[in-house]
């Protein structure tokens, strides 16, 4: 019971389970973790897929040589594995040259070379046959007001998705690019800070139909906002291209907690719309293993993610299969929401003049404490 599948469709980043603990505060508390350690170890656990930056295969200073043989050894892995390459990423907020950003920094020599940079690893993605691109904003924004136009800025980062989509569609390359919003950390303000901000930013592209967003639990939730909601309305827009969970308490750093920590409740609903939705992306998990844990604890919370979303999944499924649920659900109008406000045919002409009886509606209950309290008996079982 509750255990992971390639079916589930699980991935992770390789950063994550790599991630040595180095922070703020202090450095590493583990060892580094070659990529091929985690593509065997996370197939082990059931995964069925990865993403990575370049940087978590090789290093920014890898030679020739050195690159093949990581890349050698990578490959190697996922064949023997069977593990998936789902999605890919560039590291543009590591090295020193990035201080400023990338695709937004002030100087125009490290934009170029963060383009550069992004085409490099794009090829590599391809190749291992990616279908999704993650484009984080890492460090494009500001600690300060006059030191970044944010306008000119935002014609920057647009220029440079729109020299990336036409990378893409030269080369022929079946991939899309999905950006990952969030509201600060490491920059005082980072830029395209939601979901809502990223899905405005989008329409503005040459190539709108390449490009989605990357929603992420924490991230949105730093923002005090409801990372299930931020989910809905890009599949509204078409444009949930891919996911990362995890967990986090409310406003505060990015905890990148195991996915289903934190916020328990907010995970539910996001397995109860994911679930319920056409979304087919993997079901991707960017945390950290927090820095107290050795070897044993980081594999210890990647299997958590997983389980936590199946222990989720069976609550949410026996919830809406349960006959008070949907029973409570038509005592709340649920359905009705789905019925167009005017019929077909009428327009403003039939609601011109409508009177309804308003004491009688403004004094009918909504009776949706009912129905999300037995939401809740389910997510704490007892139902
Ligand atoms: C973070 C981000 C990153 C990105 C990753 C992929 O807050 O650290 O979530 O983990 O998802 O860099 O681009
Ligand atoms: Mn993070
Ligand atoms: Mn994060
Ligand atoms: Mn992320």
């Amino acid at each position: 019971r509750f255990t992971p599948r390639p079916e589930d469709r699980f991935s992770f980043g390789i950063w994550t389970v790599g991630w040595q603990g180095v922070d703020v505060f202090g450095p590493g508390t583990r060892p580094p973790m070659p990529a091929e350690r985690a593509v065997r170890e996370l197939a082990e656990l059931g995964a069925y897929g990865v993403n990575f930056h370049d940087n978590d295969v090789f290093d920014f200073d890898a030679t020739p040589a050195e690159r093949d043989e990581r890349v050698g050894a990578f490959r190697k892995a996922l064949e023997e594995t069977g593990l998936v390459v789902t999605t890919a990423t560039t590291n543009l907020f590591s090295h020193p040259v990035f201080k400023d950003g990338a695709f937004t920094s002030n100087d125009r020599d490290v934009r170029r070379f963060a383009l550069r940079k992004t085409m490099d690893n794009i090829d590599l993605a391809a190749e291992l046959g990616a279908r999704v691109y993650v484009a984080w904003g890492g460090r494009e924004g500001a600690e300060s007001g006059a030191a970044k136009d944010v306008r000119t800025a935002l014609d920057r980062y647009k220029e440079a998705f729109d020299v990336l989509g036409s990378y893409v569609l030269d080369r022929g390359y079946d991939l899309r690019f999905a950006i990952e919003p969030k509201p600060n950390e490491p920059r005082g303000d980072i830029l395209l800070p939601t979901v809502g901000h990223a899905l405005a930013f989008i329409e503005e592209l040459e190539h709108p139909e390449l490009v989605g967003v990357n929603p992420e639990v924490g991230h949105e939730e730093m923002a005090g906002l409801n990372y299930a909601h931020g989910l809905a309305q890009a599949l509204w827009h078409g444009k949930l291209y891919h996911i990362d969970l995890n967990g986090q308490h409310g406003p505060r750093y990015d905890q990148d907690l195991r996915f289903g920590a934190g916020n328990a409740r907010g995970a539910f609903w996001v397995v109860d719309l994911v679930d319920g939705s056409d979304y087919d992306g993997p079901i991707h998990f960017d945390y950290k293993p927090p820095r107290t844990e050795d070897d044993a604890g980081v594999w210890e919370s990647a299997r958590a993610c997983m389980r936590n979303w199946l222990i989720l999944r069976e609550k949410v499924r026996a919830f809406r299969a349960d006959p008070e649920v949907q029973e409570a659900l038509r005592a709340a109008r649920v359905d009705e929401l789905a019925q167009s406000t005017l019929a077909e045919g009428e327009s403003w002409r039939d609601v011109r003049d409508f009177t309804p009886d308003i004491d009688a509606l403004a004094a009918r209950g909504a009776a949706f404490e009912r129905l999300d309290q037995l939401a809740l008996e389910h997510l704490y079982g007892v139902r």
